[in-house]
């Protein structure tokens, strides 16, 4: 397959870059990645430094220059709580840049895979989210990926993930090995539900997905449900550190509130992907463990 990466410098975007190009992307699981990386791809990234989605000609002339059969879309404004203040920014990148590469991709006969978020969801719920369910998200961000869904059309394939962690860029799994290196206490919601996500792993399915680019949406995360509190003892204890350094806060005694609001409940339902061949991923606490005892080797070999 001829692939197009959106979004190919950022923390998805590297794992992309590697599975689709036949490698096991860093921390990856070896026996989920030998399901579906069977070869490699030509695959090729852009990102802003390329040009921006925004600008509709030019994602037309990349896309037209390169031919790709699919364009898996992981490119985004990602910057929850910023977007509260900018919203007009985020909308262009999430809705606008992705009605961009819908139409690229329309005018060479391209298959889009995209990529979206459990924020599109109000978080009431209190069994896990299906594909089919309500989206009535509560924040800037949320608002614009709903409005970048609603720019796919049907022949899209639409991937719903969640709270996302890998080797690349910045996260929320680095952030805690950090300060949990330095000895430093942490609060951690305890009253948030949701999956984690390893970037290797997701970028592993989508390589699955890719295959079929089946349309409509399917929800793809690691397995299991868990809290923000749960995850960060998992981080902690992983790294052989202790993990009673991380105390457990209600959402609404968490002050200062962040700007942006999240969902309370955004566990997503991952049978529509089983059926599809590419699920169920991974555990997450499994996927998580990979990923901490990478970070604590490269820590120990750089420092
Ligand atoms: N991270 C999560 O927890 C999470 C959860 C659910 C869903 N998702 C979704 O998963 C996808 C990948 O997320 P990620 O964590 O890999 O995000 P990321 O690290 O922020 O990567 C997004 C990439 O898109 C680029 N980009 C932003 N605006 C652009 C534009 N106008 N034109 C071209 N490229 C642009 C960014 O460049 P700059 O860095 O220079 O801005 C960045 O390299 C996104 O669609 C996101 O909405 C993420």
């Amino acid at each position: 397959m001829r692939v197009l990466i959106t979004g190919a410098e950022g923390q998805l975007g590297h794992d992309l870059l590697d599975a689709f190009s036949g490698n096991v992307p860093a921390a990856g699981s070896p026996a989920y990645a030998a399901r579906f990386l069977t070869t490699a791809h030509d695959v090729k990234g852009c990102d802003l430094a390329d040009f921006s989605l925004t600008d509709a000609a030019a994602t037309m002339d990349f896309v037209r220059d390169f031919r790709p059969e699919v364009i898996v879309h992981g490119a985004a404004y990602t910057a929850v709580d910023k977007a509260e203040a900018e919203p007009d920014v985020a909308m262009a990148v999430n809705r606008d840049g992705t009605a961009n590469v819908v139409a690229a991709a329309r005018a060479i006969g391209a298959k889009v895979l995209a990529v979206s978020t459990d924020y599109v969801f109000d978080g009431t719920a209190s069994t896990p989210y299906l594909p089919s369910d309500v989206p009535n998200p509560l924040s800037v961000y949320g608002v614009t990926k709903l409005a970048g869904e609603q720019a796919c059309g049907d022949e899209s394939t639409i991937v719903r993930t969640s709270w996302v962690a890998g080797f690349h860029g910045n996260n929320i799994v680095k952030t805690i090995l950090r300060l949990a290196q330095a000895g430093t206490p942490m609060t951690f919601v305890d009253d948030q539900f949701g999956c984690p996500t390893l970037s290797a792993d997701l970028a592993v399915a989508l390589v699955g997905l890719a295959k079929s680019c089946p349309g409509g949406i399917v929800h793809a995360t690691n397995f299991g449900p868990t809290t923000w509190f749960s995850l960060a003892r998992r981080v902690v204890a992983s790294a052989g550190l202790d993990p009673d350094m991380v105390t457990p806060v209600r959402t609404i005694d968490r002050l200062p509130a962040p700007p942006a609001q999240r969902p309370m409940y955004s566990v997503l339902d991952g049978a529509a992907l089983a059926a599809t061949g590419v699920g169920p991923l991974p555990p997450w606490e499994e996927a998580l463990d990979r990923l901490v005892h990478l970070l604590v080797a490269e820590s120990s070999t750089s420092s």
